[in-house]
């Protein structure tokens, strides 16, 4: 069957650099791979008070990384760290999937990310992410993640260019990640 590698951008505006990023990653794994962009915009707050019975969008999202076969972060940082939003996001997936249950949706979950930012290229985030998957269990591809600069022109034209050594280094996570899962 068709594995499933289910994309998450840690940024929710439309023209997102690190969403197109991603898509320049989906672009690689078309034709070997099924990609889809994870839809996380209507998740509520993390609050253990509407914890359980587990919110329908909460429910929809763990059902989402349930389904893929790997999960790959596309993020900046905000404030030298992971955007709230998808720390929010990795709040939910954290916690377990029923009552009582020690189970939760990123446990042995096949994780990569990379990271597009200004000028130190948002190794905090990157950092974090690291640290976080690695507490929620997630098997972390081991590589050198990608991290991607962003310059003037990005920023004014909210169009990605992608240098070639990005590209390389896109494309050896991609290919890292089609071996793990062939
Ligand atoms: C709240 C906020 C905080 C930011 N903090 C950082 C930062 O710490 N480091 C950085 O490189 N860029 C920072 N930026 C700039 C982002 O890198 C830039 O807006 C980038 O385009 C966001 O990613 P996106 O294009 O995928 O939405 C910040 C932007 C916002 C909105």
């Amino acid at each position: 069957m068709e594995k499933t590698v289910l994309l998450i951008c840690g940024s929710l505006r439309e023209r997102s650099l690190n969403r197109q990023a991603g898509e320049y990653v989906a672009s690689l794994l078309e034709g070997k791979v099924r990609s889809r962009w994870l839809d996380y915009a209507g998740l509520p707050f993390m609050n253990q008070d509407i914890e359980f019975p587990t919110p329908p969008a909460v429910q929809r999202v763990r059902d989402e990384v349930a389904a893929a076969d790997a999960v790959w972060l596309f993020s900046p940082e905000y404030n030298h760290g992971i955007p709230g939003v998808l720390k929010n996001c990795l709040d939910w997936l954290s916690r377990p999937v029923e009552r009582g249950s020690q189970a939760t949706a990123m446990q042995g979950k096949l994780a990569l990310f990379s990271c597009a930012g200004g000028g130190a290229k948002a190794r905090y985030c990157a950092a974090d992410l690291a640290e976080t998957l690695s507490f929620l269990q997630a098997d972390l591809v081991e590589t050198v993640h990608a991290q991607v600069a962003l310059d003037r022109q990005d920023y004014a034209t909210d169009v990605l260019t992608l240098a070639d050594g990005e590209q390389a280094a896109l494309q050896a996570q991609a290919a890292i990640l089609l071996d793990r899962l062939a």
